[in-house]
């Protein structure tokens, strides 16, 4: 049966970006089709300056909206990455397998090591090679897919570099898997910046939807992002990136292609109240349900509690056969 591993940093609130171009395909899709394990990554999320009471607010608070969203417990494993001891350990024999030169290459630690010094700060160590502990997240589980937006997908090109690198080095360990992002809205951009990804942290968070935000904050978002010149609707991401970002989240919203939403609308007005409609609907239940589920904290510790169980039953035979691979000696008995 294929298997399917994605995760979510708890580095701020979840955006409508997390939501079109991740969680919703494995809400929908993945859990469906495949054996597939989703994990608030609460390891990455401290490669940057962090509050340490703030993350763990925010991986609490992703993993009530993962539940939210519509994954099951039933049908998937929902858990908390530093829950599961196996995604350390494989990382460091994995950095022993990675070159610095690769790990300096990879577009996100370009970006975010020059924020970090802007800002007067230095870079973390673990910033550089927080593409390796990703790999670790992914290649533990023998994962053949990786349901990620558009951002990660040079990221899985690594983990994939690196598998088949140990496989050669040292045998037949890991899987090789492949990234799989959603066709539509792969890349939701800022709605007051439409030429850069909607992330979740941005100094004024104005083109930023998140996903608790109320109904009137989402609408009022939606009503000022910024267009481009010109009067037409139509779908052309290089000449009209604001317009095209907004027809990609109301396509997705919809299940259709931009494309033949192009046209549809006589102004840039109309395709705003559209989309601002869209979304307020499409987010309505998860903020519902979330709203249920965070009077039952237990029924959310219960279900993270089972997640890592079952997560750390199936990482553990592969991280096991790759720690021996590499030519550690096992402890008498067989098992660290
Ligand atoms: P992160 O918030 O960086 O942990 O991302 C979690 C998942 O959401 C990853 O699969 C990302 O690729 C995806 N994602 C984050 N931001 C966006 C965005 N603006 N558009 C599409 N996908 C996104
Ligand atoms: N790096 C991913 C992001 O920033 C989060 C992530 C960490 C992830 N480990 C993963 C995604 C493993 C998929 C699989 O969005």
């Amino acid at each position: 049966m294929t298997r399917i591993f994605s995760g979510i940093k708890p580095t701020g609130h979840l955006t409508l970006g997390n939501y079109l171009g991740a969680l919703r395909q494995w809400v929908e899709v993945d859990q469906h089709r495949a054996e597939s394990l989703f994990c608030v990554v609460d390891l990455h999320a401290l490669t940057v300056e962090h509050d340490p009471a703030r993350v763990r607010r925010l991986s609490r608070q992703a993993a009530t909206l993962m539940l939210a969203a519509g994954l099951d417990p039933e049908r998937c494993a929902v858990f908390v990455q530093s829950h599961v001891d196996e995604h350390a350990r494989l990382s460091y024999l994995l950095e022993c397998v990675a070159n610095d030169g690769e790990m300096r290459r990879m577009i996100q630690y370009k970006e975010k090591s020059v924020r970090e010094r802007e800002r007067g700060g230095s870079v973390r160590l673990s910033l550089l090679t927080y593409p390796v502990l990703m790999a670790a997240d992914i290649l533990a589980y023998g994962a053949d897919e990786v349901p990620v937006g558009e951002d990660q997908t040079q990221h899985v090109e690594l983990t994939r570099d690196l598998a088949v690198r140990f496989n050669q080095r040292y045998g037949h360990t890991f899987v090789v898997p492949r990234a799989t992002p959603p066709k539509v809205a792969a890349r939701v951009m800022d709605l007051q910046e439409p030429t850069s990804k909607m992330g979740k942290s941005h100094e004024s968070g104005a083109g930023i939807v998140y996903l608790l935000d109320e109904p009137e904050v989402v609408r009022k978002k939606i009503l000022r992002a910024v267009t481009d010149s010109g009067r037409e609707v139509v779908y052309d991401r290089e000449g009209k990136p604001g317009v095209s970002n907004l027809l990609e989240i109301l396509a997705a919203c919809e299940g259709r292609g931009p494309e033949e939403l192009s046209g549809a609308f006589d102004s840039y007005g109309e395709l705003k109240k559209a989309t601002a409609e869209a979304v307020v609907e499409l987010l309505r239940p998860v903020r519902e349900r979330h709203r249920e589920l965070c009077a039952e904290p237990g029924r959310v510790d219960a279900v993270l509690r089972a997640g890592a169980e079952k997560a750390r039953a199936m990482a553990r035979p592969t991280v096991d056969a790759a720690y021996r691979a590499m030519g550690l000696m096992m402890p008498a008995g067989g098992e660290v």
